[in-house]
């Protein structure tokens, strides 16, 4: 089988009912998506696929031969980092960090798709999106701030606190 994941294609080796989650974590290495419940409620393991948040825990890899698979990865770089990840940064969005490369691809699509700053309409896209560290009003001001087009150095916190560790959980 074939797979493309953030426009670099993969000759994948797991049986074709393996979860997409697994193999992104276990045969690519690709850690961003979580596994959370594993049965579809949390949203910790969402990708893009063919640009659409969709659950990776319930996707069997089968399914998305010859599409194209985004993770938080493919949105940006540390050093140039796409509008959603710079946002969740500059609002200090991401606490622990297990919700955040779900809730960054729903927000990224949310905005792509043409969502605007209106708080419910981005409660509303992120409804299915767990957070456990229950960080909901920065990530819906994140969010916010990319729909209405802000830009900000993300070095910096919404509260002025200078970043230096924009690593996350594996
Ligand atoms: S791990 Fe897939 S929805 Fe929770
Ligand atoms: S930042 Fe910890 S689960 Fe959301």
């Amino acid at each position: 089988m074939n797979l493309s994941v953030n426009g670099v294609p993969h000759n994948i080796e797991s049986a074709p009912l393996t979860s997409l989650l697994d193999v992104l974590r276990e045969e690519l290495q690709i850690t961003s998506a979580k596994a959370g419940c594993e049965q579809g409620g949390c949203g910790a393991c969402t990708v893009l696929i063919d640009g659409e948040p969709q659950r990776s825990c319930l996707t069997p890899v089968v399914a998305v031969e010859g599409a194209e698979i985004t993770t938080v990865e493919g949105l940006g770089t540390p050093n140039d980092l796409a509008p959603v990840q710079q946002a969740f940064t500059h609002h200090y969005a991401a606490q622990c960090g297990f919700c955040t490369s779900g809730m960054m691809l729903a927000a990224h699509a949310y905005v792509e798709h043409g969502g605007t700053e209106d708080r419910e309409a981005i409660q509303d896209a992120l409804g299915g999106h767990v957070c456990r560290c229950t960080g909901y009003v920065k990530i819906i001001d994140a969010v916010a701030a990319v729909a209405r087009g802000d830009s900000f150095d993300a070095t910096l916190t919404a509260a002025g606190t200078r970043m230096t560790n924009l690593g996350g959980v594996a």
